[in-house]
């Protein structure tokens, strides 16, 4: 829940930072190695209760399950990706046992451990472990690509750019925008329940369907000029890039709060910043869509560095 969440500010901010100290005075980055690698992870592993785990196993092990379900490795690729799923359901498994040893269990896994120990019935051992797992997964990479799409999108639209370096208050409906023009996830699965039409056409009961999220956020008969970047559109937050019904994303709120995080603290440190010439690389993959690499850069300050206090 959002108050739950808005007490993870303090913590995102402060991380950005400490990771924005170590190369603001380099002239150049790559974002996603330099910031958006480890930054997602460290807070879904806060968000989770377990801030001490390892950051790089984990992001490693939770990138084996999106490229077991959702990528197209080859076969060699798919055993050592299957072989890192394993070792994720371990992981989650052991981090689960830790935390239950604790009288007042941390995070959101200690609060699914309070309501075992309420009701064994409805939360066996095996919820807890799975939601380690999906709970990590869906926690970052998400959240990585998501941030990534967004600061392409700014900053090839450099008014748009400046618009939020000079008036931060413009960034939540940013934010919003970018999830609506290029969001992270950008397909999703359901199963038909009934029959059900769908634009003249007869989905029967049972079938698997792959929604595309992407295509619906620029369906046409719900956004005007949907291909334009516009962050003054009035509906940009009727966007289905976090799913729809019950089982719409969990964590939309802190997604949301880490990428206004992020660009308050890049536009406050970096406004100078610009893409370098590059072709972005991405993972064949269903649905999760980011670059491999993000490479800026800037004319540095010297001493910038010293401005990673909080504004
Ligand atoms: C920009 C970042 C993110 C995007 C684009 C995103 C997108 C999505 C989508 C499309 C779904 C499927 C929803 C549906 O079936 O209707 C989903 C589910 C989920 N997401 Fe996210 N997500 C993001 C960040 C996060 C974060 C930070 C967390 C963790 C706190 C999280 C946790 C979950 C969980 C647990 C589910 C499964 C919910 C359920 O099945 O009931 N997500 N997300």
């Amino acid at each position: 829940m959002p108050e739950n969440i808005d007490r993870l500010e303090g913590f995102i901010r402060d991380t950005t930072n400490a990771y924005i100290d170590r190369f603001v005075d380099r002239g150049h980055a790559d974002l996603i190695a330099d910031l958006l690698w480890d930054v997602p992870c460290l807070i879904a592993l806060e968000f989770l209760g377990v801030p001490d785990e390892d950051v790089d196993t984990v992001r490693r092990l939770a990138t084996s399950m999106t490229e077991f379900l959702w990528g197209q490795p080859s076969q060699e690729d798919e055993l050592r990706a299957a072989d890192g799923l394993g070792k994720f359901w371990a992981m989650g498994g052991r981090i689960v046992e830790k935390l239950k040893e604790l009288e007042n269990p941390p995070g959101w896994i200690g609060h699914t451990i309070k309501l075992q120990r309420e009701h064994p019935d409805l939360f066996p051992d095996s919820y807890l472990q799975t939601n380690v797992m999906g709970g990590t997964m869906a926690a970052h990479e998400t959240t990585t690509n998501a941030t990534a799409n967004a600061l392409v999108t700014l900053l090839r639209n450099r008014r748009q750019w400046e618009a939020i370096c000079r008036d931060p208050s413009l960034i939540p409906a940013v934010v919003e925008e970018c999830l609506r023009h290029s969001g992270s996830v950008v397909a999703w699965r359901r199963k038909a329940k009934t029959d059900v039409e769908v634009g003249g056409t007869t989905i029967p009961e049972g079938a698997n369907v792959l929604v595309v999220i992407a295509s619906a956020n620029y369906d046409e008969q719900v956004f005007d000029t949907p291909e334009s970047f516009d962050p003054e559109r009035v509906n940009n937050e009727e966007h289905i890039s976090f799913g729809y019904g019950p089982h719409m994303c969990l964590g939309n709120h802190l997604a949301r709060l880490e990428m206004r995080v992020f660009l308050e603290e890049l536009t406050r440190r970096l406004p100078g910043m610009r893409l370098e010439d590059q072709e972005f690389r991405y993972l064949p993959n269903t649905s999760f869509r980011g670059p491999e690499e993000l490479r800026i850069n800037w004319d540095p300050e010297p001493g910038a560095a010293q401005g990673s206090a909080n504004a």
